[in-house]
Order: C-alpha cells, then sequence, then structure tokens
C-alpha cells in the first residue's frame, strides 16, 4: 500500500489539528551556540514534550487516525473534518460510544486514551512488561482501562489486534500488518504535522540532515517522505536511529528486505523498543533514506544531558530516552575522536544544519533525574 506523504495532505492534517481545542504549534528550539560550539552551521531541535499537554508527538497520529475513522462513520468529507463536526450531539448518537484499543510503550497508548475521552468514546490499552508506572497511571488518567501485560511489545500488539476482533472494538495501531493498513497509514499522515510546523519554523532554513528516531518506522517514515516531497532536489540526507537492543529498522535496511528482533529489548528508549518494522513505512524508508545508525543507551542519555543543560543563551528542552538519542548522537558524532570516522560518512561539517525531533519530554521522570541529576548511563570511554 501507497501512502500520500505529499505537502497538499499534510496542509489537511494541520488544519484539522488545528480544530482541537487547545492545539497550538510546538517551539523550534535553535541551540545557535551548541552549533558553534560543535562546529556545525545550525542545529535545529523541535519540542514535542509541548504537544498538547501531553508530552510526546504521539497524540497527533492516534487522534488524526480516529478523527478519519469516525468522519469515514458519518460520512464527513475529508475538507470537513474537525473536532466540531465529531462531537456534535447527532454525530455522539450515530456514532454511539466506540471503544478503541491499542498496544504502546506509553506514548501513543496516551494519545488515544486522550483522544478517546475528549471525544466521548472508551479506550483499552495494553502495555509490555516493563513498563514505568508512571507512563501506565499517566493512560488511566485519561479515563482508559490500562494495563501492562506479561509479554513484550510486539505480543501486546498481537493481543490488541486480537481483541479487537473478539469484541467488535477499533484497533488504532501504529504499525501495519497484513490485512491492517488502513489506520496505521492516517496515523503517519497525522505526523505530518510536526514535519510541515518544523519546515514553516525553519523560515527559509534549509536543513541538510535530518535525524530521525525510530521504533516501527511510521514517525520517520514520515516525515521523511514530508521532507521529499517539500524540498524536492535540496531534500536533506535523512539519518535513521535506533537502540541497539531494537534495531529491526537497522536492520532491515542493511539486508534489504524487512527483518524482525525478538526477545525483551530491554533498552531504556522505551519508545523505540520494537521488534517489527511497518511495512507500509519501511516502502518510504527504503526511498528516501540515507543512512540507519544503531547505538547504544548511553548516547540517549548523553542527549537527555545535553539537552537539559544548555549553553548560555540556548533554550532548554527536557528530553526524554527516544527523545534525546538523536540530538545525542550527533553531538556525540561531533565530539568523539572515535566517531570521526562515522561523521564522515555522513559528511557532517561546518556547513551542516541539522534538524532533529525531541519527539517526548519526560515521560518517565524518576529515570529522568536518575540520567540528567545523577549520571545514570555515563558516556563510554
Ligand atoms: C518518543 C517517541 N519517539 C519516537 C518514536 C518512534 O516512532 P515510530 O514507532 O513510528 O517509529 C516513538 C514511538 O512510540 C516514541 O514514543
Amino acid at each position: 500500500m501507497r501512502v500520500d506523504l505529499s505537502v497538499g495532505i499534510a496542509k489537511k492534517v494541520l488544519s484539522y489539528h488545528r480544530s482541537l481545542p487547545n492545539f497550538a504549534a510546538t517551539p523550534l528550539s535553535n541551540l545557535y551556540n551548541l552549533g558553534v560550539h560543535l562546529g556545525i552551521k545550525g542545529f535545529f531541535v523541535k519540542d514535542e514534550s509541548y504537544r498538547l499537554g501531553l508530552n510526546a508527538f504521539k497524540v497527533l497520529g492516534a487522534g488524526y487516525a480516529m478523527g478519519k475513522w469516525m468522519g469515514a462513520k458519518l460520512g464527513i468529507p475529508d475538507e470537513e473534518l474537525s473536532f466540531e463536526r465529531l462531537t456534535t450531539p447527532e454525530a455522539a448518537k450515530q456514532l454511539g460510544t466506540v471503544t478503541f484499543v491499542s498496544a504502546t510503550d506509553g506514548n501513543h497508548g496516551r494519545g488515544v486514551a486522550w483522544t478517546a475521552q475528549q471525544m466521548g468514546h472508551e479506550a483499552v490499552i495494553y502495555m509490555p512488561k516493563g513498563t514505568a508506572a508512571e507512563r501506565l497511571e499517566n493512560i488511566r488518567a485519561c479515563g482508559a482501562k490500562a494495563e501492562i501485560l506479561p509479554m513484550n511489545y510486539d505480543e501486546c500488539v498481537d493481543k490488541a489486534a486480537a481483541d479487537a476482533k473478539k469484541y467488535g472494538w477499533v484497533l488504532v495501531q501504529d504499525t501495519a500488518f497484513e490485512g491492517y493498513e488502513e489506520v496505521p497509514t492516517w496515523i503517519m499522515q497525522g505526523y505530518l504535522t510536526m514535519a510541515l510546523e518544523a519546515a514553516g519554523q525553519l523560515e527559509g532554513v534549509v536543513p541538510t540532515h535530518v535525524f530521525l528516531q525510530a521504533g516501527v518506522g511510521s514517525m520517520p517514515g514520515a516525515v521523511a517522505g514530508l521532507m521529499a516531497d517539500y524540498y524536492g532536489e535540496e531534500k536533506p540526507t535523512v539519518v535513521i536511529v535506533e537502540p541497539n537492543k531494537a534495531s529491526c529498522v537497522y536492520q532491515t535496511a542493511a539486508a534489504g528486505s524487512i527483518q524482525t528482533v525478538s526477545g525483551d529489548m530491554d533498552t531504556i528508549m522505551a519508545g523505540l523498543a520494537c521488534g517489527r518494522p511497518n511495512p507500509v513505512a519501511w516502502d518510504v524508508l527504503a526511498q528516501t533514506t540515507e543512512f540507519a545508525v544503531s547505538c547504544p543507551d548511553w548516547v540517549a542519555a548523553h542527549g537527555m544531558r545535553v539537552l537539559g543543560n544548555p549553553l548560555k543563551g540556548d533554550p532548554r528542552i527536557i528530553s526524554g530516552e527516544s527523545g534525546a538519542v538523536t540530538a545525542g548522537l550527533m553531538t556525540a558524532l561531533m565530539q568523539r575522536e572515535d566517531l570521526v570516522w562515522l561523521r564522515n560518512r555522513l559528511h557532517l561539517n561546518k556547513d551542516s544544519v541539522i534538524l532533529c525531533f525531541s519527539t517526548e519530554g519526560d515521560t518517565d521522570m524518576q529515570n529522568y533525574r536518575s540520567i540528567v541529576w545523577d549520571g545514570k548511563y555515563p558516556n563510554a570511554e
């Protein structure tokens, strides 16, 4: 299945998001002094911790897909899709109470639960073993029935899909599999808002490199697709970044065909601990991405410390494990002698303008403090 990730569709998605209560663009932070320090031309980080009060970008995808699903049921044309149209008394009567179900490491499920609550529906959320209690409670606080199950992320996805069939619930999963492609495709389109906002906020500055962290690859696929259409011949080099314990996109890129990772995938980057790439997203990444890098946990911890302790004059960014790994990698690449070979492979130099997305804030506050205050996961020697 092909997915439309053009500027045209991104504008429609953004217009839907703008109809949500309290919607606002997240800031694009210009880390000018860090860029000078690292010897590059520019360093920009989109700070998604401000997204709709949910501390992560993920609601953009889940929220848009749920809106599209309801819009299709109600026969609302795309151009007229809005929060208001989906929540009129007539719409409520026609739809009844819908139960949305999903598996999540935290951020996506919070987006599903929040959207269901805002629209007067219900949500059931499954989370893998090892999930931080704070993430579970944040989802329950949005009124969802949420539980941590004794299985990994991909097994939770299978359970959510099976229960959707069994109980007649609507599956809102951020990855595609055979026979389930429409909703994940809408989710990818939902993420376009973040990329389109960033491109606009750069005010004509063209990034040379975009670093994108991957779980199943839906977010990086969406952003890379938009960048290709937005910049055309000037398209930035796209670098995919993953934890080395869950590097399914990296391994897929190396093999040239879909590869999976199994087991516990015990990385601090919980949002990226996925073992099966989204095949629809992979098709896009195969066309639009130049590099994939697999990182140990300290790289994410390093990024959290750098973004949380800016150079004088730069804005501070509270970035969680999955949010900070790209900035952590970029900083390490420009500073470490042992990474000069990779810096050169990626053509990073004084002319480079970098765009990263800090896709989450401190979604696990306790771990955030252990890392940023107490120095847990120190940089490798
Ligand atoms: C904070 C954060 N960043 C990045 C991602 C990666 O997105 P995707 O799984 O679509 O590749 C996720 C996924 O859950 C996430 O939670």
